[in-house]
């Protein structure tokens, strides 16, 4: 017997709305899995692309993945923000970062060619860009954002499931990440203002060491003498054997 059946079946027991309640959970929770897999999804193909990057160029371009799912507690929140019933499909239409993937890379210029791969592939759609680093937030937050939809495949349907991904350096990641922390509070007490300004700064200056540091890489780049076509072959041998 499987679990809807079984749920049929002491329905007769226990009074049809608890089971109606059960029943709502069990849907509800296959709704989550499906972002729970589209996460997966997208961390395999950032995977594959840091794999291939370090082959072909010899350098991982992306220092670590977070995932995360959005917590039954804050859908609801988010949810009840924007005055709307706790269903199914207010779910699906109105909150498309259930599946968060962020992404922290080295360089800034790394941000772009891995959101470039990424958005390249057939199956990825995407729905919302949004570039917090060609255009910072007032409070000096930066960082790539992209909405996109992933194919998953079930055993009897195939669902284009979003999730929201945050592309950033570990520079940017960090003053986010400390930011975050003090935003609640900094609300609580007096001067705020000097501190919104002072965080703002910081993510000036955080920014100029970051786009001095892609500057030193690429001008080692540059500097590296022409190999023979031997030399370039034996090198990429030994990436494939170290990987
Ligand atoms: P929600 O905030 O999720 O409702 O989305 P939104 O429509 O405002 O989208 P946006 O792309 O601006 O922000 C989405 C996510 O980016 C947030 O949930 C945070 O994880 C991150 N983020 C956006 N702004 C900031 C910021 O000022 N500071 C920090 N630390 N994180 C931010
Ligand atoms: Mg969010």
């Amino acid at each position: 017997m499987d679990l809807k059946n079984e749920m049929d079946f002491a329905g007769k027991f226990i009074g049809n709305d608890i089971i109606g309640v059960l029943n709502k959970l069990i849907d509800y929770k296959e709704l989550i899995m499906a972002y729970d897999c589209a996460i997966r999804e997208i961390k395999t193909k950032v995977d594959i692309l840091d794999s291939e990057f370090k082959l072909k160029y010899n350098r991982n371009p992306i220092s670590t993945v977070h995932t995360r799912l959005k917590s039954d507690v804050s859908i609801f929140n988010k949810l009840k923000k924007k005055n709307l019933d706790i269903t199914k499909e207010n779910i699906e239409n109105n909150i498309k970062d259930i599946a968060g993937v962020r992404i922290v890379c080295y360089y800034i210029d790394d941000i772009y060619r891995i959101a470039a791969a990424l958005v390249r592939q057939n199956d990825v759609e995407v729905l919302n860009v949004k570039d917090y680093i060609g255009n910072p937030k007032e409070n000096g937050y930066r960082s790539l954002h992209l909405i996109v939809t992933v194919p998953v495949f079930f055993s009897d349907e195939t669902k284009n499931v979003p999730v929201e991904i945050q592309i950033r350096t570990i520079a940017m990641d960090f003053w986010a990440s400390l930011e975050h922390q003090m935003k609640y509070k900094s609300n609580e007490i007096d001067n705020s203002d000097r501190i919104v300004a002072e965080l703002k700064a910081c993510s000036e200056d955080i920014f100029a060491t970051d786009k001095k540091m892609q500057a030193i890489r690429i001008d080692i780049e540059d500097r590296k003498t022409d190999d023979s076509d031997e030399d370039v072959i034996i090198e990429k041998l030994k990436r494939l054997t170290s990987e």
